[in-house]
């Protein structure tokens, strides 16, 4: 039997055993003296520790919590802690039991101190799982277990998550066309998921040319590839053969925002075919959808950009996302639509270069003819037009990497970092937890 099922009942016991062991009603004497102790337990706030590995990764644990018994009805007692279990709500449930037989003698209203010494490995740790402290405990006689479950809010240090990437580009296709092959080619050599920024073909997005066309070059990384939209897929049929190809690649069908987590960056995919702006569905969804993030790092990828230095120049429909996000703190945003490269510095969506604002990527160079350069936008940092490659997001703990990959035989590249931006409300800290335990001898 474990600890916890072997606590309960003998609680129950221990509240029957105080209470005199029947349901009589209220009378107007006084009560009778406490014929058991009564003692309460508190710790002190943020009882794990962990004990970092040399990989880095904290997996072990060790409860550090200094604890102070306190006895409240009069009379002396005697707690032997016998075992200490930490469980986590992670799934699957973990849980370390250790023993400890540690007796603390409590004067009557008196106190006293322990430090609970357990160290324990958590295989299964979870930073968002819920842990707890069960203590149970014998009297001074060795009879009558009566100890409560004491259950304590633990805050556990966050685990270092793995690097992950994210790579692609838009404005794809592939009948006919060399390119395409050659982008294909880079993602065959680079691990990770693959973005695809709309217009995955082209002249219209016909399931004949999904299947023709896109399928033999980028179409062999449908497995690991997340999709938005662009003008060319909703052109003939308004998206039908995009879903029905991508699947869910692409999120829901007619839809074509989604949301995804990939390593410790939250991926959202937006569609700009279909109404964003404020008050729209799609816009009260990512409203919705950022404000359950609890990821420190967003990036955002769909078709048209904001801003553009190419022939196809601004989409301002979508200023209303950009100010939602940038209020969110997201770090940055994938486009297609015009078929080259730029990078623009953080900026809000006014066009005003700020700290804290959302870093551009325009990454039209998936494979179909490059265009030309238009009206040149403000904080525009690089801008290239004759490169066709992808861009390769290296998305880590709270920061990032970007690499532009040319084809084999072009030369341009473009690599920097960035760091996550810290969004203007941030998550209060956890609040003090408090143990309670009630013990009672036999009278
Ligand atoms: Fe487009």
């Amino acid at each position: 039997m474990s600890a916890r099922a072997l606590v309960l009942p003998l609680v129950l016991a221990a509240f029957v055993a105080a209470c005199g062991g029947d349901q009589t009603p209220a009378s107007p004497t006084p009560p009778p003296p406490a014929s058991s102790a009564a003692v309460t337990v508190s710790a002190a706030p943020n009882p794990l520790a962990a004990i970092a590995d040399p990989s880095g990764v904290a997996e072990r644990y060790r409860v550090s919590a200094n604890l102070t018994f306190r006895e409240t009805a009069g009379i002396a007692a005697t707690v032997t802690v016998l075992t200490v279990t930490v469980w986590s709500t992670a799934s699957p449930p973990w849980s370390s039991t250790s023993s400890t037989n540690v007796s603390i003698a409590v004067g009557a209203k008196g106190t006293a101190a322990y430090t609970l010494p357990t160290t324990f490995d958590a295989a299964a740790a979870d930073p968002a799982a819920r842990w707890q402290l069960d203590v149970t405990a014998a009297d001074a006689e060795g009879k009558a277990v009566s100890i409560a479950p004491v259950q304590v809010m633990m805050a556990v240090p966050p685990r270092p998550v793995a690097d992950a990437v994210l790579v692609g580009a838009g404005d794809v296709d592939g009948c006919g066309r060399a390119e395409p092959e050659y982008t294909a080619r880079l993602l065959d050599r680079i691990p990770g998921t693959v973005f695809v920024a709309g217009d995955a073909t082209y002249p219209s997005g016909t399931m004949a040319s999904y299947t023709s066309c896109y399928g033999p070059t980028w179409g062999r990384h449908l497995w690991r590839t997340f999709a938005v939209p662009g003008n060319h897929d909703y052109q003939s049929d308004g998206g039908a053969a995009f879903y029905q190809y991508f699947g869910t690649a692409a999120g829901p069908p007619g839809l074509g925002y989604h949301s995804h987590t990939l390593g410790a960056w939250h991926v959202v995919m937006l569609n700009s075919e279909i109404p964003v702006k404020a008050g729209s569905p799609q816009y009260e969804w990512l409203r919705q959808d950022l404000g359950a993030s609890t990821a420190a790092c967003t990036v955002a990828v769909w078709h048209h950009p904001l801003f553009s230095s190419g022939q196809n120049g601004n989409s301002a429909f979508m200023r209303d996302v950009w100010n939602l996000m940038f209020q969110y703190g997201v770090d940055v945003v994938v486009n297609g639509h015009d078929h080259l490269y730029e990078r623009f510095a953080p900026q809000d969506a006014n066009g005003r270069a700020h700290a804290r604002g959302i870093r551009e990527f325009v990454v039209g160079t998936g494979g179909y003819p490059l265009y030309n350069r238009g009206q040149t936008q403000a904080n525009s940092e690089v801008f290239e037009n004759k490169t066709y490659g992808v861009l390769k997001l290296t998305l880590k703990s709270g920061k990032y990497d970007w690499e532009f990959i040319p084809i084999d035989g072009q030369t341009f590249r473009d690599a920097g970092s960035g760091t996550c931006v810290t969004p203007a409300a941030s998550a209060g800290a956890p609040q003090p937890d408090h143990l309670t335990i009630l013990a009672a001898r036999g009278g």
